[in-house]
């Protein structure tokens, strides 16, 4: 039963170093990866593409079902075509928050996440992950850093790859996307109840893993 698979989910804000920390402890316990943001961009890219309304959240629902996708180690095809690096992209990212605004996109979405459950286990990175999608995970983390951290982080990321940034930009922008996750009324960024909090600001990632890692040993369903 699908209840039985083990889950641990990861959420936080952009750039929070999620995604690292997610494939970091998935490794460490052979376990696979959701990266939630991953469908929320190919929707927004998707639906860009195809000239719809990114307002228009029917439309965009009403897109998701035909849409061809494959997750491939951690690649992304939309119809056979790996769209992984522009799904990374700034411009994607502020359409995924757009089209994830939207009640029923966020529903068009849902059964394709509780997918990734399977053996030995998942760990999630998303906004929803502990509150709406998987509400009976094991481990809930929420995982923070600082604004000013953050867009250092993404700088850096950019810089390394070649790519121009402008860091008070990439801050505006990054609160900017925050303060929309935040106040829009379906699943909000939130932490869950029974998440544990963990600010990142002054932890390496190999920090961060080792305390995931050790708060799973108290929480795993089983010995
Ligand atoms: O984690 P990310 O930066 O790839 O996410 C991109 C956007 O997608 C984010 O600004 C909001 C949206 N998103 C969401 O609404 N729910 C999720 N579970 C994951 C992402």
């Amino acid at each position: 039963r699908p209840q039985d698979i083990p889950v641990i989910t990861i959420d936080g804000p952009t750039a929070s170093g999620k995604g690292t920390l997610t494939d970091e402890v998935a490794r460490a316990l052979g376990y696979g990866v959701l990266d939630s943001g991953s469908l929320y961009r190919v929707t927004g890219l998707a639906a860009h593409r195809a000239g719809l309304d990114l307002n228009d959240g029917a439309a965009v629902a009403a897109l998701v079902p035909t849409l061809d996708l494959r997750f491939e180690e951690g690649r992304v095809l939309l119809d056979e075509e790996d769209v992984s690096n522009e799904l990374r992209q700034e411009a994607t990212g502020l359409m995924a928050s757009q089209v994830g605004a939207h009640p029923p996109v966020r529903q068009a979405l849902h059964q394709l996440q509780l997918d990734f459950r399977r053996l030995p286990g998942l760990v999630a990175d998303g906004r929803d992950m502990g509150t709406a999608i998987f509400p009976d995970a094991s481990l809930k983390v929420f995982l923070t850093a600082s604004a000013a951290t953050r867009a250092e982080r993404r700088f850096n990321q950019l810089i390394s790859k070649g790519v121009p940034a402008k860091l008070d930009d990439l801050r505006a922008d990054l609160e900017a996307r925050d303060a929309r996750d935040k106040t829009r009324s379906a699943s909000p960024l939130q932490a869950a109840a029974d998440a544990i909090e963990l600010d990142n600001s002054a932890h390496s990632v190999e920090a961060s893993k080792d305390l995931v890692l050790g708060w799973w040993q108290t929480k795993r369903p089983f010995p």
